[in-house]
């Protein structure tokens, strides 16, 4: 059957006292109508899919563009009836089921939005009911629509929380806000919504007096296990929900052969990818297309955004890795940074305090404490002493280094970019230097050591003399 899907995403989200659109906040590694999108697509190709927006349209649309939905712009945010009243011109000729989700439930899943559409859709009940909707049970329903049944069972009524009678306050069986309508009986009655409560908006929900009226049957999808459905309205809710998918991601990660320890500390976006017996420590991030290979080590603290390791790395605490890719059997940190397309190669060590930007350092190189390369091009088996500094940037341009295979680079060297230091080379300790070394070559550029004998004992011995007795 041809079924749509209208996701209503224009709301501000009063309650979450933000000046984002609640459906930009993100939770579990994604923008909360994301979530919404992916489960949508179980039921409806991206083309069948609207997504109402209203406040930051703009952001929003772009945000969803690359998954290929349709847009409408719901210009005064009127209720949730009004919003799917918006979405009507992007579904001309459209005569099956109609799907409608809110875009503030993010941990609905595409399971659950087809066991809908086919409770609906199935032929038993097709002719009989008009409507399904999701409902469950909560223990404490504050600020949900409550459901009212008939006496067959049926979906007389949905209240909302702020109209709802002390009687009516009782009930807790509650309206998620998913819904699955005969697309021609939505449409021939929507008109008939009025804004008859305190806020003056049209509420979706007064669809299932409308239908009853008219005679149809509404029936409910009731789901034992709410924890799908909650529903962000605050910044407490989205903390809780965001717990709830990082927890499912790291739960996926560990089934699949992955140690996390504490892992309740561990955040892990949704795309990142990580290799079996990999030790991932306590209160660490991985985020964006991090992907890992195995039997790697990732330490605690770390924060890896779109890097990527193979196997058998290890990360020692505290390190921050950017946009990079460390080859197998290297080594980074503690306190680590590594950013912007550098690479760190084969067993190569980066240590503490190091800093890698746009740098590729070859096979088997170290450079193991207080380092900044940037701009460079590092061969294999060279070594960088402490304290090695290039100086990539002359106020208005940035510049290469250079360094051949197996150089070795004293500590507190300072390579003036541009700079080629040739294989097998050797810089003293110390040096500034701002001409290229010839391969093999030693470079000396620091004031050569004075050395006055004694002196000490000649001072104490003037100092003495000149002390009244
Ligand atoms: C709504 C339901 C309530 C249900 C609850 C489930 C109504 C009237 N009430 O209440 O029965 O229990 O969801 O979570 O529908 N939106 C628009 N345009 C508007 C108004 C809202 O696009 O003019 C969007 C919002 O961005 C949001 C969604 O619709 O994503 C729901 O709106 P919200 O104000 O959060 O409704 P609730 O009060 O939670
Ligand atoms: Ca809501």
């Amino acid at each position: 059957m041809d079924t749509a899907v209208v996701i209503l995403a224009a709301g501000l989200g009063t309650r979450m006292k933000s000046k984002r659109a609640k459906v930009l906040h993100g939770a579990g590694g994604r923008a909360l109508v994301e979530h919404v999108v992916q489960a949508a697509r179980a039921v409806a190709t991206p083309d069948r899919i609207v997504v109402v927006t209203g406040h930051q349209a703009g952001e929003v649309e772009a945000l969803l563009a690359p998954t290929g939905v349709q847009f409408a712009r719901q210009i005064e945010q009127k209720g949730t009836g009004h919003a799917v009243l918006c979405a009507r011109k992007k579904l001309k000729r459209h005569d099956g089921l109609l799907m409608v989700l809110y875009g503030d439930t993010p941990l609905l899943s595409g399971a659950t939005v087809r066991a809908l559409y086919e409770t609906q859709a199935s032929i038993k009940t097709a002719s009989k009911a008009a409507a399904t909707l999701i409902t469950t049970t909560l223990t404490d329903p504050t600020g949900y629509g409550r459901v009212i049944l008939n006496e067959r069972g049926g979906v007389e009524a949905i209240v909302e929380h702020k109209a709802a009678t002390p009687a009516q306050l009782e009930v807790r069986l509650i309206n998620s806000g998913i819904y699955c309508f005969r697309a021609d009986l939505l449409w021939k009655h929507i008109a008939e919504i009025e804004p008859n409560n305190p806020a003056r908006e049209l509420y979706l929900t007064d669809m299932a007096a409308i239908l009853n009226k008219h005679g149809h049957r509404v029936q409910q999808f009731h789901l034992a296990d709410s924890s799908e459905l909650l529903g962000i309205n605050t910044r407490v809710e989205l903390a809780e929900v965001d717990r709830i998918l990082r927890a499912r991601k790291t739960r996926e990660l560990m089934l699949a052969g992955v140690t996390i320890e504490r892992p309740e500390t561990v955040t892990v976006d949704p795309q990142v990818r990580v290799g079996s017996d990999t030790l991932i420590e306590p209160f660490v991030r991985l985020l964006g297309n991090t992907s890992i290979g195995e039997e790697c080590r990732i330490g605690q603290g770390s924060i890896l955004e779109s890097a990527a390791l193979a196997h058998h790395v290890t990360i020692a605490p505290y390190t921050l890795i950017a946009d990079s890719r460390i080859d197998p059997g290297a080594q980074a940190g503690p306190f680590s940074r590594i950013r912007m397309d550098a690479q760190v190669g084969p067993e190569a060590r980066v240590g503490n305090f190091v800093e890698l930007k746009k740098t590729r350092l070859g096979a088997g190189s170290k450079s193991q404490h207080l380092a900044y390369l940037g701009d460079s091009d590092i061969g294999e088996r060279v070594n960088i002493g402490a304290g090695t500094i290039t100086c990539n940037y002359d106020g208005e341009k940035k510049h290469q280094t250079k360094i051949g295979a197996g150089a070795f680079v004293g500590s507190n060297s300072t390579l003036v970019a541009p700079v080629d230091i040739g294989a097998e080379s050797y810089v003293g300790a110390g040096s500034v230097i701002t001409n290229n070394v010839p391969a093999k070559a030693l470079a000396l550029g620091r004031q050569r050591q004075v050395l006055k004998l004694d002196w000490a004992t000649n001072r104490k011995k003037k100092v003495s003399k000149k002390k009244p007795q």
